[in-house]
C-alpha cells in the first residue's frame, strides 16, 4: 500500500458521507467535515470552537455520554437515536464517539454522524428511478404499437376523401384524419423525448428566470418568487429538456394554486450527495414550491407514472416526461405535499462521474 500523506488524509474525510466533528475537554468544536456541515446547517467557520450544546440542544442522554467517554476514554456506539438539533429538527441517526489524541494537545473526541433517514431516503429514490424506468419502456412499446396502424389508417381515410365527391362523404374521412392526428399528437407525447441530449454549460438562474416569464404571462395573478443561492456554478444539460421539465412542473402548480396564489423557485447546492448507484460531490437541488391544496393522496405513490391524473381533462404525461427528462441528465424529481406547501425537488448533479 502506497503511504498516504497528510494531504490525503483530509481529502478523504472531506469526501465522507458521515458527518464528522471533533470537539475538546470543553465540548467545543475543533473540527466538522462538510457532511457535517450539511447536517447540522452551519458552517464550520461559524461552528469552529463553539459549544457542541449549540449544534446539539438535546438534554436526553447524549450529553451525558458524550462527557463519560471524554472522561473514561472509552469509545461507545448509539443507534436509532432521535436528536434535536439547533434548526428545530430532530435527526434520526446512528452514531459513534471514539476518544483520540493528536497534536500532543491532550484528549479530544472524534463524533461520527450517519442519518437514518437518508437509508431510507436512497431506498425510495432508488425505487423511483426504477419506476419510472419500467414505466417508460412499457408506455415506449404501447406508443409504438399505436402509432405504425395509426399512419395506414390516416392514409386509407386520404385516398378515401379523394373518391368522395360529395361534402357530406368528405365530412366523415375530415373526422378520422382528425381524430387520428390527435392520437398522433398524443401517442408522440407518450413515447417521450428521442432526442440525445445537447448539453451545454446553463446557468440555472437565468432558465428558472425564463421559465417564470413564460408562465407570468399565462397566470398574471400569482405571485412568483424567487430565493436563489448565487454560488451555485453552471449546470451542463440539455437547456429545452431542462426547461421542458421546469415548465411541467411549474404548470402544475399553477393549475393547483388559487388565483392570488404564490409559487416559489428556490436553488441550493448539495454536497456529496447520492442519486441511484451514482455518487456526486455536488448537485444543484431545484425546489418550485407552492401553496395549492397539495397532492391527493391517492396519486403519492404513483405520481411519476404516466397516465396518472388528477384532472378529467390531464392527460397525465407532464410528470413522467419531466423525470424522464432529468433521469437523462443523471438526476431525478421528487416531491414532498401537505396542503398549503407542495415542493418539487429537482436534483442535478453539477459533475457528473460518468463525464
Ligand atoms: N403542484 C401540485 N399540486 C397538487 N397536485 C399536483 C401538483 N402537481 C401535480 N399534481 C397532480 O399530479 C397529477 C399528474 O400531473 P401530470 O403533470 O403528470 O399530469 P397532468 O397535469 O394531469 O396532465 P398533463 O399531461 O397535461 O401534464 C395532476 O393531474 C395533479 O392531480
Ligand atoms: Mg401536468
Amino acid at each position: 500500500m502506497t503511504q498516504i500523506t497528510q494531504q490525503s488524509v483530509q481529502t478523504i474525510l472531506e469526501n465522507l458521507h458521515s458527518a464528522v466533528l471533533v470537539i475538546n475537554q470543553q465540548l467545543c468544536i475543533e473540527y466538522m467535515n462538510p457532511s457535517a456541515e450539511m447536517m447540522f446547517q452551519i458552517s464550520r467557520a461559524r461552528a469552529k470552537l463553539r459549544p457542541l450544546h449549540e449544534l446539539i440542544i438535546d438534554e436526553s442522554e447524549f450529553f451525558s455520554r458524550i462527557n463519560s467517554a471524554l472522561i473514561t476514554q472509552h469509545p461507545f456506539s448509539a443507534y436509532e437515536e432521535d436528536l434535536a438539533v439547533r434548526t428545530g429538527q430532530s435527526l434520526p441517526v446512528d452514531y459513534m464517539a471514539s476518544p483520540i489524541e493528536y497534536d500532543k494537545r491532550g484528549h479530544f473526541l472524534l463524533l461520527e454522524f450517519v442519518g437514518r433517514g437518508r437509508h431510507r431516503k436512497l431506498a425510495q429514490e432508488k425505487h423511483l428511478l426504477n419506476q419510472s424506468e419500467a414505466s417508460r419502456n412499457l408506455l415506449r412499446g404501447l406508443a409504438h404499437e399505436i402509432k405504425n396502424p395509426l399512419g395506414g389508417i390516416r392514409g386509407a381515410a386520404q385516398l378515401l376523401e379523394r373518391k368522395f365527391s360529395n361534402d357530406q362523404d368528405r365530412e366523415f374521412t375530415h373526422v378520422i384524419i382528425r381524430e387520428a392526428d390527435r392520437l398522433k399528437k398524443l401517442v408522440d407525447r407518450m413515447l417521450g423525448p428521442r432526442d440525445i441530449p445537447n448539453k451545454s454549460d446553463l446557468n440555472i438562474h437565468q432558465i428558472l428566470e425564463h421559465v417564470r416569464s413564460l408562465v407570468q404571462v399565462e397566470a398574471s395573478t400569482i405571485k412568483f418568487s424567487a430565493d436563489y443561492d448565487p454560488s451555485l456554478p453552471d449546470i451542463y444539460g440539455d437547456e429545452s429538456m431542462i426547461i421542458q421539465a421546469i415548465l411541467n412542473i411549474t404548470r402544475n402548480a399553477i393549475k393547483e394554486v388559487s388565483n392570488d396564489g404564490e409559487i416559489t423557485f428556490r436553488t441550493r447546492p448539495l454536497r456529496n450527495y447520492t442519486i441511484g448507484d451514482n455518487s456526486y460531490p455536488l448537485i444543484a437541488k431545484i425546489d418550485i414550491i407552492d401553496d395549492g391544496p397539495g397532492i391527493p393522496d391517492d396519486l403519492k405513490e404513483s405520481l411519476f407514472l404516466p397516465m396518472v391524473t388528477g384532472h378529467a381533462e390531464g392527460t397525465g404525461l407532464g410528470l413522467s416526461i419531466a423525470q424522464t427528462l432529468i433521469n437523462q441528465h443523471n438526476g431525478l424529481i421528487e416531491f414532498t405535499s401537505t396542503p398549503g406547501h407542495t415542493v418539487f425537488t429537482l436534483l442535478l448533479p453539477l459533475h457528473t462521474s460518468t463525464e
